[in-house]
């Protein structure tokens, strides 16, 4: 492999174990990962490191790292590295489970911020310095460029700033995934920032690979682990509704001329529901379409097939491991409809608002009045953050919020009198949908917003305490803008959390 991979005749020496390159990383140190979405993320050496720090728990040494990274990654990262106690700090999203609970025991700081700001507040530099940037790339050029892998995300940041680099080159990766990438390496901190030259999803602006001087990198590992992303569940009735709903919204639209016969680019959020809406839409009556969003997940690739999309532009691959066997085989074929570039690109709101992205996203909750809750669940306990639903939903041309009416098998409402948490406001949410409706939010008030709400998306075994709550406070409500009741409200999660059932 090193001939075929390692381009660059004077990096080979910089060949070395992962156990070697682990031993690099020092405790208290921050390590910037490649990574997003269990995509293009580093898998020997965060494991090698995590073996390292539970060698040294176990000799009563203290160990333990900030972590920052693309967005989720894969059990060899989060995981392990969780699993050994080995993150004190961990920014921008996770999904690991292991991670998770450690979070929620309060035994890990997390910091959940916007995707597109996680490069711009690195550069800033109140997180302090980037000690090492552990990043998978797919080979390196005789001029010791990197070629990316299934994932940009903050790589190129990481890469710029950290003091030294490890570097995982993985030949599981197609080497024909060479010249999808776009790193754009125009972008500057305030007052130096000038308009980003993107005014299609398709344009390209940047350069297909990663520059790094090779006197940074201090090790290169070589790796042929696939990328370990979940398989979707095969879309449900709930699912096939909530897409219907949407697929009839556009159609709505269209036929007002508010969107056009090819709509406008799409961004689709992570999980089941808006990779069913995706599949939905290759039976839907619209082509030409393109998508400007954060990951490409398996219904954008069927998308792309049945000839609906004409292109994709994201950060990462989002893929089960069909899909992404799939892609991996026909890399030269996909190659020519997508482009990966940096998250403050894929996810940056000037792009956003001047492509007019029709945002897609699922949610925890949502109350009466259309704010909702992305991320904890009851209020307090982190499910996985934010992601990239506020860079778009706040600058998307309209944004839906898409969710099945109740959770936990019917013993909790999706609707709620009063979100528990707000990631989005109300003025961020335009459409509201379930698998009982669509809510249409635009240019009504909040009482107005409320009834269209619960009439139109609530499961009906919630929709009479829902109304009885919104009637009592039109009543005693401290004030009419928005009519709230602030205990009778929050006690819906609070009875949850005492019974295991919001029912009344
Ligand atoms: N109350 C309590 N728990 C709830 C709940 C609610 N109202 N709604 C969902 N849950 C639980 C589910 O039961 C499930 O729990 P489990 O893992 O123990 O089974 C978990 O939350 C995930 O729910 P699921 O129905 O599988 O949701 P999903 O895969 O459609 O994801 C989000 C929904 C909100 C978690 C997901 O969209 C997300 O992380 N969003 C934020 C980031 C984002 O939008 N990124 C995209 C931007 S590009």
């Amino acid at each position: 492999m090193v001939e075929t991979r390692i381009g660059c005749e004077s990096l080979r020496s910089k060949v070395m174990s992962a156990e070697d390159a682990a031993s690099l990383i020092g405790s208290g140190t921050t390590v910037g990962m490649s990574g997003f979405t269990g995509s293009g993320y580093p898998k020997t050496v965060p494991l090698a490191l995590a073996a390292r720090i539970e060698a040294e728990h176990a000799k009563g040494n203290p160990f333990g790292l900030r972590v920052w990274t693309g967005a989720s990654t894969g059990p060899e990262l989060d995981g392990a590295l969780a699993k050994a106690d080995g993150i004190e700090f961990r920014l921008p999203y996770n999904s690991d489970p292991i991670a998770r609970d450690k979070i929620n025991r309060g035994e890990m700081e997390y910091f959940d911020m916007h995707l597109s700001q996680v490069a711009p507040v690195a550069w800033q530099g109140f997180l302090g310095p980037l000690d090492t940037a552990v990043v998978e790339v797919s080979g390196i050029l005789p001029d010791g460029s990197l070629i990316p892998s299934s994932s940009v995300g903050n790589n190129k940041t990481w890469l710029d700033r950290a003091d030294q680099v490890i570097l995982e080159v993985n030949s599981w990766q197609n080497l024909e995934l060479h010249g999808m990438h776009d790193i754009y390496y125009g972008t500057a901190l305030p007052p130096h920032r000038i308009p980003i030259p993107l005014v299609r999803p398709d344009d390209r602006i940047g350069e297909t690979v990663f520059r790094c001087h090779p006197d940074k990198i201090a090790a290169i590992v070589e790796t042929d682990v696939p990328d370990r992303n979940l398989p979707f569940a095969k879309p449900d009735h709930v699912a096939h509704a909530i897409a219907g709903h949407l697929l009839e919204f556009f159609s709505h639209e269209v036929a007002k001329g508010r969107l056009p016969a090819s709509l406008l680019p799409l961004q689709s959020g992570v999980g089941n529901i808006a990779n069913a809406v995706l599949t939905g839409l290759v039976d839907g009556p619209f082509d030409n379409m393109t998508a400007y969003t954060e990951v490409i997940q398996d219904g954008m690739l069927d998308l792309i097939d049945s000839g609906k999309l004409r292109m994709a532009s994201a950060t990462a691959f989002s893929l089960s491991p069909d899909a992404a066997a799939t892609l991996n085989a026909n890399m030269g074929h996909y190659r020519e409809k997508m482009i990966l570039r940096p998250q403050e690109i894929s996810n940056h709101p000037e792009l956003i608002r001047r492509l007019g992205c029709v945002a897609m996203n699922g949610l925890i909750e949502a109350d009466i009045y259309g704010n909702v809750n992305s991320t904890h669940i009851m209020g307090s306990r982190i499910q996985n953050g934010i992601g990239g639903s506020g860079d778009f939903a706040r600058n998307a041309y309209v944004s839906i919020f898409m969710t099945p009416s109740t959770a936990k098998g019917g013993a909790i409402s999706a609707i709620v009198p009063q979100a528990s948490h707000v990631d989005h406001i109300n003025q961020d949410v335009q459409v509201l949908v379930t698998e009982q409706g669509l809510a249409d939010l635009r240019g009504l008030s909040p009482k107005q917003r409320a009834r269209v709400i619960i009439d139109n998306c609530a499961h009906p075994d919630y929709r009479p305490a829902l109304s009885g709550y919104f009637d009592r406070a039109m009543k005693h409500s401290y004030g009419l803008q928005t009519p709230s009741l602030l205990n009778e409200a929050l006690s819906w999660h609070q009875r949850y959390v005492e019974t295991g059932s919001m029912h009344q």
